[in-house]
């Protein structure tokens, strides 16, 4: 049985459904601060499977023991987290409590019933402002917010859990830019308010609910002086976690790996991959770079391909128009 935190979510819900489609038995938590419990119905719409849900947050200790009492869990994905990074520079603690204790909770509630094997939802942003690429596992760590800190953190502690108890193996998955939504368009990324990532708030000038979209920088050293990132299609990054839990089913220890495609686009070839798959126009000006921001991020996917047998099929085009599929109809 395979609990999966932030089941709810936007990368936790693509994976569940992933893995029923696998045959996997799957127990969903989430407190659903930032996802709703419909998602939950979507999932079973689209695999014919409805998986246990537990609405309980990580931060309640009782609620999380219980669910290890009640189930006999082999391995966790752990999703759960808040990821937003300006609210994590002006609310710190919540993040540090939220993400880092909420870990800490979960491994020890996971120590206690023997359950030894947990893939972890990290991401590019601990290799922090390093500039040479594409960034390798090995490529130095760094980071330049909070966010990034709880991540940084929790690695650690992990690799740290590792060393101590030799039965465990344990998966940080360094996600890049996830974007897209499965076909059936019942499941996406639908952020409240404002949102701070490149997609959706294209997708919300497409739908005309904001004017137009501000390209932060044209100056940085690339293609055409606007920001370059490894856009990923969230089916592609659900199948990861998929061969990452084949892997982890068989192996011990700690093994890091990358889930990108390798290739760096930039604001602009979005922008205008959008309106190619999905014959939209983008109203967008140029307005100043954005704090912390770096010229160019993208993967090194070879350690991927080699041990977990992973290799990213969908393109650009295909991830802007799944993006706008799913969001046009909400
Ligand atoms: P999401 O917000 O859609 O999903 C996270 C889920 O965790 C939400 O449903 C939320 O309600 C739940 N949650 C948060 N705190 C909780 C708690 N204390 N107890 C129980 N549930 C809690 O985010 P996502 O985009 O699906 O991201 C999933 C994970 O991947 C996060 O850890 C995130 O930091 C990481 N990540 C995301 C990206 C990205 O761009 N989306 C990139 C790199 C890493
Ligand atoms: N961008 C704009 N306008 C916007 C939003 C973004 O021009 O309104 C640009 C950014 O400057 C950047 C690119 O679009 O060049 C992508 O920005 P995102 O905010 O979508 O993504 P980031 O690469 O900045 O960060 C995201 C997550 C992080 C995660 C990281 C992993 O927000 O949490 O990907 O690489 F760590």
């Amino acid at each position: 049985m395979i609990l999966i935190t932030g089941g709810t979510g936007y990368i936790g819900s693509h994976t569940a459904v992933k893995l029923i489609e696998q045959n996997e038995d799957i127990i969903i938590l989430d407190n659903l601060y930032n996802s709703k419990s419909e998602v939950i119905d979507s999932i079973e719409t689209i695999t014919g499977k409805r998986p246990k849900f537990y609405q309980t947050d990580l931060l309640d200790i009782n609620g999380l023991e219980q669910i290890f009492k009640e189930n006999k869990i082999d391995c966790v994905i752990h999703f759960a987290g808040l990821k937003a990074v300006g609210e994590s520079v002006a609310q710190p603690l919540k993040y540090f409590n939220n993400n880092i204790t909420g870990t800490i909770n979960l491994l020890m509630a996971m120590q206690k019933y023997n359950c030894k094997k947990i893939i972890f939802s990290s991401s590019a942003t601990v290799y922090g402002t390093t500039q040479i690429m594409p960034l390798t596992e090995n490529s130095p760590l760094g980071v330049t917010n909070p966010y990034g800190r709880t991540k940084l953190v929790i690695e650690d502690m992990l690799k740290d859990l590792a060393n101590a108890d030799n039965e465990f193996c344990i998966i940080l998955l360094r996600y890049f830019n996830p974007i897209g939504a499965n076909q059936s368009n019942l499941i996406g990324e639908n952020p409240n308010g404002i949102p701070n990532n490149l997609m959706p708030y294209i997708c919300k000038v497409a739908k005309g609910e904001l004017p137009e979209l501000n390209v932060f920088g044209n100056d940085y050293d690339t293609v055409d002086g606007t920001g370059v990132r490894d856009y990923i299609h969230v089916e592609d990054l659900a199948i990861g976690h998929v061969k990452a839990y084949n892997k982890i089913k068989s192996n011990n220890g700690l093994h890091i790996y990358n889930l990108g495609t390798g290739n760096g686009y930039s604001v602009l070839q979005v922008i205008s991959s959008f309106e190619k798959a999905n014959n939209i126009k983008i109203n967008y000006n140029i307005a100043p770079r954005r704090t912390g921001d770096v010229a160019t991020v993208y993967a090194d996917t070879k350690k991927a391909e080699v041990e977990l047998d992973f290799k990213a099929k969908y393109g650009i085009e295909e991830m802007c128009r799944d993006s706008w599929n799913f969001y046009r109809n909400i």
